[in-house]
Order: structure tokens, then C-alpha cells, then sequence
């Protein structure tokens, strides 16, 4: 069986390259790209940490859907490549940094009772607010919106922000729905993608309805509703 790999190298020309590898059928892409780095080619490079679906490492593409390459069983003809709307690093390997940073601005985190900022991680352990979210970047990768305006907050930090807030625990809660209003809760257009390919059964689509609702019910409404106006009739 063949899959086909898209490989990025920063300082080759071109810089993106298609190669084809054979590889056996019945395993994991992870082990079949483990096969080919072992066996054939050893520049190949992939992040990979557990091996069993809980680091959400080894997140990749595969014929444009989102999987965890671990557990992902490989089809004739698939064609690999790495999550989009991040910097490639190296062949499937991208820059998680800035989709990391979208946390901090929608202030997804539990906060310390007495000061806006996130408890410590042992803090948020103890009082298990922890969500299943496994920071695959998936949702994040799989967003239409984020091709339009790379400034939204995206998913994975929104759905996190509807956990806290939702905590009666949370002091905070006002000052993360205020994080959130400005790309964020109202730039989403509800499609689903984030939900279809979350390998943790999470919903960032129903959590961002959620959000939009609280936020209504705290006073703020959709910007791009307060733009059509009274649709320039004059009653
Ligand atoms: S539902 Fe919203 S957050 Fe999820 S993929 Fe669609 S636009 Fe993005
Ligand atoms: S919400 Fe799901 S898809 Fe998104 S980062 Fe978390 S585990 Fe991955
Ligand atoms: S290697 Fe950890 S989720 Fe795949």
C-alpha cells in the first residue's frame, strides 16, 4: 500500500515536496511513518510522544481531515501533510506557539480567587477543572475562519473558556466573556468542523453557543447584528 507524504524544508528548492512510500497495511500512520523514518529515510520528521491517543502530539492531515496519526490506520492513495494555520517547521512538524497563545488571550484558564491569573497547574489538578481536551490542535487546524481572519481565538481556547466560566468557582467569569467578544464567540459560523474531527468527543460548537448565550445574557450582542441596523427601513 502507498501513501503519499507532503514534506516541507525550509531551505531546499523547492521547499515542498510530494514523496510516495510504500508501507505495510493493518498499522497506525504513526507506525508506518515510525517504518519509513527507521527503515528508508531518517530526515523524516513528525512529533509523536504516547503513542495511544493522550498527548495530542502527533496530529496531522490526512487527505484535508484532522486525525491523530496514532490512531489513524492508513488507506491506498492517502496523502499526509501537516495542520494548517501554523508555521511548518519541518515536513509534518509545525509551530504550536501561537495556536498555545490563543489560550492566554481568552484568559482559558481557572483563576486564582484573588488575582486574574491562572492557578498553578497543581492548583487546577486539585480542583479538577481540568478538561478531556488533549491540545491536539485539530479543531484549531480544521477551522474555515481561521483562513479569513487569523486573529480569531478559535476552538480549542473558546471551548476551554465556556468550561471555566461555567465553573460557579470561577471569580473571573466577567473578565473572560469581556476576552472574548472581540474574535472571538460572534466570528464563529457555527459549522461544526471543530466538533467533526475532535478525537475526544468534545463539542466547541455547542460550547460556543453556549458562550453566545451567556454573553447575551450579560449585555454584549453580536457586532456583525448591530451592523445591519434597522436595514435602512424607517419605522
Ligand atoms: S464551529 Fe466555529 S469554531 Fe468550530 S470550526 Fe466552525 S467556525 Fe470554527
Ligand atoms: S478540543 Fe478536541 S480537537 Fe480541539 S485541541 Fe482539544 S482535543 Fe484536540
Ligand atoms: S502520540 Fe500522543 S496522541 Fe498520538
Amino acid at each position: 500500500m502507498k501513501i503519499t507524504i507532503r514534506r516541507y524544508h525550509a531551505e531546499r528548492t523547492p521547499q515542498t515536496v510530494e514523496q510516495t512510500w510504500e508501507i505495510e497495511e493493518g498499522v497506525t500512520l504513526l507506525e508506518a511513518l515510525t517504518a519509513i523514518k527507521s527503515g528508508k529515510d531518517p530526515s523524516l520528521t513528525f512529533r509523536s510522544g504516547c503513542r495511544s491517543g493522550v498527548c495530542g502530539s502527533c496530529a496531522v492531515r490526512v487527505n484535508g481531515k484532522e486525525v491523530l496519526a496514532c490512531a489513524y490506520k492508513p488507506k491506498e492513495g492517502d496523502v499526509v501533510e501537516p495542520l494548517r494555520y501554523a508555521k511548518v517547521l519541518k515536513d509534518l512538524v509545525v509551530d504550536q506557539k501561537p495556536a498555545f497563545e490563543t489560550l492566554t488571550r481568552a484568559k482559558a484558564w481557572l483563576a486564582d480567587p484573588k488575582a486574574d491569573q491562572p492557578v498553578s497547574p497543581e492548583e487546577e489538578k486539585r480542583t479538577e477543572t481540568q478538561t478531556d481536551c488533549i491540545l491536539c490542535h485539530s479543531c484549531y487546524s480544521a477551522c474555515p475562519v481561521l483562513e479569513t481572519n487569523p486573529a480569531f481565538l478559535g476552538p480549542f481556547a473558546l471551548t476551554r473558556v465556556w468550561r471555566y466560566t461555567a465553573d460557579p468557582r470561577e471569580g473571573f467569569a466577567k473578565s473572560k466573556m469581556e476576552a472574548i467578544q472581540q474574535d472571538g464567540v460572534w466570528d464563529c459560523t457555527l459549522c461544526g468542523e471543530c466538533t467533526a474531527v475532535c478525537p475526544q468527543g468534545i463539542d466547541p460548537k455547542n460550547d460556543i453557543m453556549l458562550l453566545r448565550a451567556r454573553s447575551g445574557q450579560a449585555g454584549y450582542q453580536d457586532p456583525h447584528m448591530a451592523d445591519f441596523g434597522s436595514f435602512g427601513l424607517d419605522f
